[in-house]
């Protein structure tokens, strides 16, 4: 079976199909029929929307939501600064530094104490948010749940979440997403959302993506399917937390507190209503999550090596040149080696774009103080040479050739691919090894 069997169950149910336009009822008749903006829609809800993109990008392209919900988000206090202390705010501030060599990080090792949003970390940035240019990854390490009452959201970037121990239960406004190892999620810029640890601490890597917005690859000669398929993405369904009076829906008022990512920094404010108040949902601008399991690979069947763009889950096109991205996520997973003349191993390479892979799932090395181990990471900036070492090139050149399977299950390993130079953060480069 395609699919990764997880240890801790699914319990949510979610629509299917990326890239497609969908709609979602947690009071059936929520969404207005045919008019987006009703003067007063079903159950007395009020709409509010959310541009992901701008209003003429053409169709292909615009994302957008509409939400019937009780309370709208403009009802607010004002946002002032968010002082609660953060992994980030001690160790990543700093200039961004920039190597030429092999960068290789053992293990990020974040400290214990802190939640989704306090735990986030930068290790590599490039471009601007303002300008939203580029993206950063970071690390999480996240000991509990957000406080109760507690949301929050980023202004500055859609955020693929990249799990590679525990489990996240996120409650967004559209609707919850239960995310595993093994799986991904993306969160688009400006949905409110929650997260909660029910199977005890998580950690694992996020990419936030400022300009444009993830999707799937052009598949060219490929065909119809293959690669990720859209119809194994998951989407939320509605949840309302609220009830129904004389047809009429409504919330109890309840202080809850927002806090927001904007340029960078973090802001904070109150309201006296929740944010998941939302009825109903339509639009083609949601969360959604996937199964890396279910990645179809492809490859060669004869001789050589395809390029490695073959393992693209999802892309974020730059348009400042053809095929060109500001982030490919790809990944590795175990696959059928079946070419003749050609060993697994890919060949001494030096690549125009920059390269961060990480470890998801990998069963421990012999030495586990020099391996490549899970919750690490290696970056080769553009035009870095970089390969395997000579040792194992050695070996698989003294094999006999044969189909054999590549890698030893369980194995994931993941590469974010970036048209751009990263540079490094400067607590991440105090503990970096530079070959
Ligand atoms: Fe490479």
């Amino acid at each position: 079976m395609p699919v990764t069997q997880f240890t801790v169950p699914e319990k949510y149910t979610y629509n299917i199909g990326l890239g497609s336009y969908h709609h979602s009822e947690a009071l059936k008749g929520a969404n207005p029929v045919a008019q987006n903006s009703p003067q007063v829609p079903p159950y007395k809800l009020l709409t509010e929307c959310i541009s992901g993109t701008s209003f003429t990008t053409p169709r292909n392209l615009n994302l957008s939501v509409w939400m019937y919900r009780v309370t709208a988000s403009f009802n607010r206090g004002r946002y002032v600064s968010y002082t609660a202390e953060t992994a980030s705010s001690k160790v990543a501030a700093g200039p961004m530094t920039y190597s030429p060599n092999f960068l290789h990080w053992n293990d990020f090792g974040l400290e214990p104490g802190y939640d989704w949003v306090s735990s986030q970390k930068v290790i590599l940035s490039s471009g601007d948010i303002a300008t939203k240019t580029g993206f950063s990854y970071s690390v999480f390490a996240a000991t509990k749940d957000m406080a109760p009452n507690t949301a929050y959201y980023s202004s500055d970037g859609d955020t693929l979440i990249i799990p590679q121990a525990g489990v996240l239960d996120i409650k967004t406004e559209l609707g919850h997403l239960m995310v595993r190892p093994n799986e991904i999620a993306m969160i688009p810029r400006g949905l409110k959302y929650r997260v909660t640890l029910p199977a005890g601490s998580a950690r694992g890597y996020i990419c936030e993506l400022r300009q444009g917005h993830f999707r799937l690859p052009e598949l060219g000669t490929i065909g119809t399917t293959g690669l990720a398929n859209a119809r194994d993405f998951q989407i939320p369904v509605a949840v309302f937390d609220g009830t129904i009076t004389d047809g009429v829906a409504s919330c109890p008022a309840v202080e809850w507190t927002i806090i927001r990512k904007y340029n960078g920094s973090l802001f904070s404010c109150t309201r006296n209503h929740t944010p998941f108040d939302v009825a109903a949902w339509h639009g083609s601008y949601y969360p959604y999550k996937y199964d890396l399991g279910r990645f179809s690979v492809l490859g060669s069947l004869l001789y050589d090596h395809p390029d490695p763009s073959i393992f693209t889950v999802l892309t974020a096109p730059s348009f400042r040149g053809p095929g060109t991205a500001v982030v490919e996520f790809c990944i590795f997973p175990p696959r059928w080696q079946v070419m003749e003349n050609t060993y697994w191993l890919p060949p001494y390479h030096m690549n125009t774009m920059s390269e961060f892979i990480g470890i998801i799932m990998k069963d421990p090395e012999p030495n586990p103080d020099t391996a490549f181990k899970p919750f690490g990471g290696m970056l080769t900036g553009a035009m870095t040479p970089h390969g395997s070492d000579k040792k194992e090139h050695d070996a698989e050149r003294a094999k006999a050739f044969k189909p054999a399977k590549v890698a030893t299950e369980p194995v994931m390993a993941f590469l974010l691919e970036s048209a751009s130079i990263p540079g490094v953060a400067e607590w991440a480069s105090k503990i970096v090894i530079e070959k």
